[in-house]
């Protein structure tokens, strides 16, 4: 009935799904960064936890996805690309993109104007590094666009390089943010209800001292506490938009071809008779009962959801598992934080702030929370 167009389900094949041996090696990825960016932070002062979230998924994406290391070509990109996503986040920052009377280009310094610039350095820099790759091709590595880059489609074809900057783009635009949202919220969960964190911390220490990376996402309580972040959180209010093809009855209503459907998450992620109590944060929830994906949607569903959700519960999981086993954290304030639109997303409306209170040696019980 519901169906997308044929680009995009074109795109769903040439794209490899995130799963495998690569994994592992994406593991590592997400590991060091976190340690990278956890070191970099201060400790005993507030901080704001959500932008530490969207350094590491940023990092994560240049480097599994773009397969950027290092070097001034991906320094300069992830400068870009930070300015032009902050667009995409503020209301009225984003409303040019779609009102096209305000799309004049009065000179740099115009938000239309800035915004084309930008395009234009980090189209000039992904075609830059298109061009090297195309010309020192590397079979070992592993990053996403390697991979695109070799891949066929039916007739045999590669991808074009526009193709290519289009499929980068798309990637990081909806990878990053996402991402970086449900790892606030998780962190927010487990501390603004510690036995909840002091629960993953017992169950992490069951894996001895270097743990696998592997083991760590097969942890049955962490699995439970990310479904439930996704559940009470869900991080797109809504799943993408389907035209119905042919007439059809949906929930007693019939419906005729060409009218829009919305499936919405969070009112689905919100029904009593599903999930009881359904405002407190209970991951015994996913303990006691398999949800169908008719009853817990978190990355949409049918042919169209979403194609990063191996690889974001995998970095969801050794994310947290990293910054727990290592540090204490506190939340700096009691209020309970609330969802607040941010462009497409659902996000903690106080960023969920939080002090770095010590380093753990061996894993210990997390702080409990503390009040500033
Ligand atoms: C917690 C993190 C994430 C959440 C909650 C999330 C959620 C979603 C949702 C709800 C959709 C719409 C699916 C539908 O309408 O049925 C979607 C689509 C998509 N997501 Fe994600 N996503 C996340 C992370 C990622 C990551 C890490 C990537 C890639 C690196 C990614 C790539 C995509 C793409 C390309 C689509 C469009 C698929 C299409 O149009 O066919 N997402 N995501």
């Amino acid at each position: 009935m519901l169906d997308g167009d044929r680009h995009k389900r074109q795109r769903q094949l040439l794209i490899p799904p995130f799963h495998g041996e690569r994994m592992q090696a994406y593991g590592e990825i997400i590991r060091n960064i976190t340690e990278k960016v956890f070191i970099a932070l201060p400790q005993n002062e507030p901080l704001s936890i959500r932008t530490a979230m969207q350094e590491i998924s940023l990092q994560v994406i240049l480097q599994a996805v773009f397969g950027l290391y290092e070097g001034e070509r991906c320094q300069q990109l992830k400068r870009l690309l930070t300015s032009m996503l902050e667009v995409f986040q503020s209301p009225l920052g984003s409303s040019f993109l779609f009102f096209r009377f305000l799309q004049k280009d009065l000179g740099a310094w115009s938000p239309w104007g800035r915004f084309v610039r930008q395009r234009q350095q980090i189209d000039e820099l992904l075609y830059a590094e298109i061009a090297e790759r195309r010309t020192k091709s590397d079979p070992n590595r592993i990053d996403i666009l390697s991979l695109l880059m070799s891949a066929r489609d039916e007739e045999g074809k590669p991808m074009t390089d526009q193709e290519l900057r289009d499929e980068l783009i798309t990637l990081l635009f909806a990878g990053h943010e996402t991402t970086a949202t449900a790892m606030a919220w998780a962190l927010y969960w487990m501390h603004h209800l510690p036995q909840v964190g002091e629960k993953v911390l017992q169950e992490l220490s069951t894996l001895g001292d270097s743990p696998n990376l592997i083991d760590i996402a097969r942890l049955p309580y962490l699995s439970a506490v990310c479904n439930e972040t996704l559940r009470i959180n869900p991080v797109a209010l809504l799943a993408f938009g389907r035209v119905v093809q042919e007439p059809v009855e949906l929930l007693g209503h019939q419906l005729e071809p060409g009218t829009g459907v919305y499936g919405c998450i969070y009112l689905l992620h919100h029904r009593e008779d599903l999930y009881p109590n359904s405002n407190q944060f209970k991951p015994e929830r996913f303990l006691e009962r398999q949800f169908s994906p008719y009853e817990f949607i978190p990355f949409g569903g049918g042919v169209r959801r979403c194609i990063g959700e191996a690889l974001a519960l995998f970095e969801m999981k050794l994310v947290l598992a990293t910054i727990l086993s290592r540090y204490q954290l506190a939340l700096t304030t009691n209020q309970p934080e609330q969802p607040q639109r941010r462009g497409v997303t659902l996000a903690p409306s106080g960023r969920v702030k939080m002090m770095i209170t010590g380093e753990r040696k061996h894993q210990e019980s997390p702080k409990v929370v503390a009040s500033v």
